[in-house]
C-alpha cells in the first residue's frame, strides 16, 4: 500500500524530510570511502538524497514504488538547470519486483541506498513468516550491487522503541521541525506488528492548531534485521552498523541511538 499516494506529507516535507548537515556528510564519506561513482536510490521519495547525490557529481538511478513521489522527483529534476542534472534518471519501481522494474548496468551498480526509514514501511504478512516481505526486498535489492560494491540501510532504532513505548525526534538524522511524536502499538499474540507514529507538527501562517501527519511502520528489530542479511548473504560480506552515524556495538547500553544504519559490502 502507498501511504503516500495522496500527497498529503508533501505540504510537510519542509519540516519533516530535510536531511542534517550530519547525516549528508556520513553518506558522502562512506561512499566517498568505498570508491562508488554509480548509486541506485531505491526509495528516493521527492529526491532527498538522490539530488544531492547528482549535485555531488555521482550518476543516480533514483526509484520508489509511489507514483506521487515518482512525479515530484521528476518535478525536482525538471527545476534543476545544470546539465549535470540530465544524468539523473527516474524510475517507478517496486522492491517486491526491482529486477522486472530496474535492469542493472552489466554487473550491477557500485552502491545501493535505501535510507529515510524506508524498509519498514514495508507491511508484514500474516502468514508463519510475518518478515517474509523483507526477504524478497532485500534480496531484490542486494541482486542490484555489484560484486565489490556497498549497500546503506537504514531504519529507525524500533528496540528502543519498542522498550520504551516512546520515539525519539532523530535529530540527528533529520532537520526536523516535528514537535513530538505519538506512538500507537499494535501487538498480536505477543508480537508487534505494526506502529503508527502521528507526526505533530507546529501551527503554520498564524494559526493555532497543530498539524498531525500518521505514517504505519512494521517493527523490524536489529537482530532481525541482522539476521536476515546473514541468511541472504550467507558468510562472505562485511558489515558495519552505525548508530546515528557513529560505530555501535549491538547490546552497547550507554548509548540509545535513534537511527541504525548498515553499511554492508558484497
Ligand atoms: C520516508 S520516504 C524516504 C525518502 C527519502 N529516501 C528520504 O529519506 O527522505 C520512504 C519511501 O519509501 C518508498 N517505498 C515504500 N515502500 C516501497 C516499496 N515496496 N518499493 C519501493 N519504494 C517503497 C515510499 O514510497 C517513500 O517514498
Amino acid at each position: 500500500m502507498d501511504q503516500y499516494a495522496d500527497g498529503h506529507i508533501l505540504s510537510f516535507w519542509d519540516c519533516f524530510g530535510k536531511k542534517t548537515e550530519e547525516s549528508k556528510t556520513w553518506l558522502l564519506n562512506i561512499l566517498r570511502k568505498h570508491g562508488c561513482k554509480t548509486v541506485l536510490d531505491v526509495a528516493c521519495g521527492p529526491g532527498t538524497e538522490s539530488e544531492m547525490l547528482v549535485e555531488e557529481g555521482f550518476t543516480v538511478l533514483s526509484s520508489d514504488a509511489s507514483d506521487v513521489m515518482i512525479t515530484t522527483a521528476k518535478k525536482t529534476r525538471a527545476a534543476r538547470k545544470e546539465a549535470i542534472f540530465s544524468t539523473w534518471e527516474i524510475k517507478l519501481a517496486n522492491w517486491l519486483t526491482l529486477p522486472e522494474d530496474i535492469q542493472k548496468p552489466g554487473e550491477g551498480f557500485d552502491a545501493v541506498i535505501c535510507v529515510g526509514n524506508s524498509l519498514p514501511h514495508l507491511p508484514f504478512t500474516d502468514g508463519p513468516d510475518r518478515l517474509q516481505p523483507y526477504k524478497v526486498s532485500l534480496t531484490n535489492i542486494i541482486s542490484m550491487v555489484r560484486p565489490g560494491g556497498i549497500l546503506i540501510f537504514d531504519h529507525r532504532n524500533f528496540d528502543c522503541i519498542l522498550e520504551t513505548g516512546k520515539s525519539m525526534l532523530n535529530t540527528v538524522y533529520r532537520n526536523t521541525l516535528t514537535k513530538r511524536i505519538e506512538l500507537s502499538i499494535d501487538y498480536e499474540k505477543g508480537v508487534p506488528q505494526m506502529i503508527i507514529m502521528n507526526y505533530i507538527f507546529p501551527p503554520i501562517g498564524g494559526q493555532q492548531q497543530t498539524r498531525t501527519f500518521s505514517i504505519d511502520f512494521y517493527p523490524v528489530l536489529l537482530n532481525e534485521f541482522n539476521q536476515m542479511l546473514s541468511t541472504i548473504l550467507g558468510g562472505t560480506f562485511q558489515h558495519s552498523l552505525y548508530g546515528d552515524f557513529k560505530p555501535y556495538t549491538p547490546g552497547d547500553v550507554h548509548v540509545k541511538p535513534g537511527v541504525f544504519s548498515h553499511v554492508v559490502r558484497v
